[in-house]
């Protein structure tokens, strides 16, 4: 049977349902993961929980010990990860409220430790990342988010930029014609250290905003959370779903 594990993002602090095991802190050779890791039951199943922003989810996705954050999850047994991310929508489908399960992935981001390999292997490590997410993984998503009735975009690419900020006007309209759907700040290198360890990972984002420059409205921390209360709710159920169909005890 194998081990899930959910990476939650702003706006997702607690697995709600959780009845907690125990926590762990697994020591890493890159240091500790942004928070202790809950592992519990959700109904039948056993899941671990690890908020990607810390406790009180307060790192910024370019400071994020994503190295630390695989490596533990790998050291606890995981198999799978599911991660959860907060965006906002570049292209028309993408509107607040939309849950979106991206297929391809485009890196932005700069100066983070993005890989395992410090070269003292001996071995040169290319993964082969033509798809970034899992190809399983993400169909078993799509198929309990159809068997339950959850909306959502099937495909989409996930541009991931640097952050903190927010991007420029002229930013998104250039990851727009790089064909990105949604832009977020913390998918990268998430992806790519998990499938460096060979866990399969894959993705829910959440669209919590117009990207910039395509809203009436600035873009506010309100705003996004308003809207991630709501969706929250959405995700959640897609997780008992797959958890009953993928993970069952
Ligand atoms: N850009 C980048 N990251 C984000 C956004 C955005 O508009 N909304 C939520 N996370």
């Amino acid at each position: 049977m194998r081990q899930l594990a959910i990476i939650g993002g702003t706006g997702v602090d607690e697995l709600e349902g959780l009845e907690l095991v125990q926590t762990h802190t697994p020591q890493t050779p890159f240091g500790e993961p942004s928070r202790a890791i809950q592992e519990g039951r959700l109904g039948d199943t056993r899941v671990f929980f690890l908020q990607r922003h810390g406790s009180p989810g307060t790192i910024p996705p370019h400071l994020i010990n994503y190295r630390a954050n695989i490596w533990a999850l790998h050291s606890l047994g995981v198999d799978d990860i599911l991660a959860i991310n907060a965006v906002g929508g570049i292209t028309e489908p993408m509107r607040p409220g939309t849950l979106v399960i991206p297929d391809q992935v485009i890196d932005y981001t700069w100066g983070r430790a993005h890989s395992f390999d410090d070269g003292a292997s001996g071995e040169l490590m290319h993964i082969d990342f033509t798809e970034p997410y899992d190809r399983e993984l993400r169909l078993a998503l799509i198929a309990v988010a159809n068997a339950g009735r959850i909306s959502h975009e099937a495909s989409g690419i996930h541009g991931v930029t640097q952050g903190p900020r927010l991007e420029t006007a002229a930013e998104i309209r250039r990851l727009a014609r790089d064909g990105c759907d949604v832009v977020g700040m913390t998918g990268m290198p998430e992806a790519s250290l998990a499938r460096e360890l060979g866990l399969a990972y894959a993705c829910v984002c959440m669209v919590v905003n117009p990207a910039a420059g395509l809203g009436d409205l600035p873009i506010s921390l309100h705003m996004m959370r308003e809207i991630l209360r709501r969706e929250a709710v959405e995700v959640r159920q897609l997780l008992q779903h797959l958890l009953g169909s993928r993970y069952c005890a």
